[in-house]
């Protein structure tokens, strides 16, 4: 029997669409299901699925599976993150061979990639943490693929991912090499932060706007929007939540305003924190859920509430567009600052021009914006280096303001935006308090403080009671 070019374990929505997309690519492909916890029927509604003209070959057994394919072996594993994978690997352990690949493309966390590379190093097997973003549509018509691990695995599993992935606009893969270890889970969790931020800023621009316009006026708005720089995948679908009816209600309306979430932002937080990153936009956006999450006790609060005279104010549309153009730039920058200190701290050497590249197509984050940073990171070590950056930021300053203010007078919750502009103002500002609180640390705790104008930058302590 010949043998298939690779292997894909787990057939839910991802793993099964990104398997129709490798055999409709024309590789030769040996998928593998668990029959076990209800699944009994997965492999073969899957099958079903696949015409003739696609080499697969079905399995249950994992032994049978392994043994289908060419040596090294190249399984990409589909399932869901956590100890699952774990498992997994030690399944197969006994039927790999030396040299074998282990792609694990889910939403894994990038401390686990690292360990399990270096537990699967010691086997003398090789581990890629492979991000992959665009959802179910992406999967199957072209994702933003970001692969870590050795330079030696991704030139042997680069056929498969770079056809399968999308293009940019150049006709180039969005799929690159992205780093070693959990590099490239490390980046799909940063690109999923970015994507929390982009959605919540969304979200307050909605809510912003609802004190005064309808849905199907809020979609003309960012129709328009969605024309000029400012355009992207998660507007241009926003457009369509919001018109979207059935038997004449909005869809939107009917949906109950809990977020939930899987975790990846906030792993860029605690990433963030301990790399010593600023993300604020990031955290200010999870937090944005987690309070959505409080429902009863919102619900309760919200009726105590003495309601005063209305405060509603109009909103400048362009005014407000600025202001998100503002936010978005925050977002990127801390995106992509976050990235630059892990490449730093683990020796990755992240190549941020390219990261922007494959983030141009395929994925949730795809943007006009994101088109423009390929060039920024040619040329510049942030987004705030860029002249153009620079003054776009400047000359948006009294948006954000105004914005700001009219989510007060509205009485609208705008941290996304707040978060971004006290960002800018923190970053912009030569002196801050910080004075105070080495005084106070120094007071309670003798921590010691630098002074000013010290070129030593010796540490003292004051006697200060
Ligand atoms: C993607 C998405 C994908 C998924 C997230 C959503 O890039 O394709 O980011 O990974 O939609 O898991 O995460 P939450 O459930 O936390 O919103």
């Amino acid at each position: 029997m010949s043998k298939s070019t690779i292997g894909v374990i787990g057939l839910g929505v991802m793993g099964s669409s990104l398997s129709l997309n490798i055999a409709e690519k024309g590789f030769a492909l040996s998928v593998y299901n668990r029959t076990e916890q209800g699944e009994a029927h997965v492999l073969s509604d899957f099958l079903k699925r696949t015409d003739e003209s696609m080499n697969i070959k079905g399995f249950t057994e994992l032994k049978n599976f392994v043994d289908s394919l060419e040596r090294p072996r190249k399984i990409l594993i589909m399932i869901k993150a956590g100890n699952a994978i774990d498992g997994v690997i030690e399944a197969m352990l006994p039927f790999l061979s030396e040299g074998d690949i282990l792609i694990d493309g889910g939403n894994s966390h990038y401390l686990a990639t690292n360990r399990r590379v270096t537990y699967l190093k010691n086997e003398k097997i090789n581990f890629v943490g492979c991000g992959v973003s665009g959802g179910e549509e992406g999967a199957r018509r072209g994702p933003s693929i970001m692969p870590g691990g050795t330079k030696d695995s991704y030139a042997k599993i680069a056929p498969v991912l770079e056809a399968i992935a999308a293009k940019d606009n150049h006709g180039k893969t969005c799929c690159t090499y992205v780093g070693e270890e959990g590099s490239g889970h490390f980046i799909k969790m940063v690109h999923n932060g970015i994507e929390y931020a982009e959605m919540q800023l969304l979200a307050e621009i909605y809510a912003l706007l609802s004190v005064t316009k309808t849905n199907d006026d809020i979609a003309q708005i960012f129709s328009e929007w969605n024309k000029t720089d400012i355009s992207s995948y998660l507007l241009e679908i926003t457009i369509d939540i919001l018109q979207k009816k059935e038997n004449g209600e909005s869809v939107l309306d009917t949906i109950l305003d809990k977020a939930g979430n899987k975790g990846t932002g906030s792993w860029s937080t605690k990433a963030a924190f301990d790399l010593g990153a600023i993300n604020t936009m990031m955290s200010s956006s999870v937090f944005a859920r987690y309070i959505s999450s409080f429902k009863d006790q919102r619900k309760q609060l919200s009726k105590k509430l003495k309601k005063g005279p209305s405060h509603e104010v109009t909103v400048d549309t362009s005014v407000l567009k600025n202001a998100y153009r503002f936010a978005r730039v925050v977002n990127h920058h801390q995106g992509f600052e976050l990235m630059k200190l892990a490449s730093k701290e683990f020796h990755w050497h992240l190549n941020l021009s390219e990261i922007a590249r494959i983030w141009t197509n395929g994925c949730i984050i795809r943007s006009e914006f994101m088109e423009t940073s390929i060039n920024i990171f040619k040329h510049n070590d942030n987004y705030i280096e860029d002249a153009t950056i620079l003054e776009l930021l400047m000359s948006s300053e009294e948006a954000i303001k105004k914005s700001i203010s009219y989510s007060l007078s509205n009485r609208v919750a705008f941290d996304a935006f707040w978060s971004a502009y006290n960002y800018w103002i923190a970053i912009t500002t030569e002196r801050l308090p910080a004075n105070l609180i080495q005084a106070q640390r120094d007071y309670f705790g003798a921590h010691t403080y630098q002074k000013v104008n010290d070129p030593e930058g010796q540490f003292f302590h004051t006697k200060w009671y």
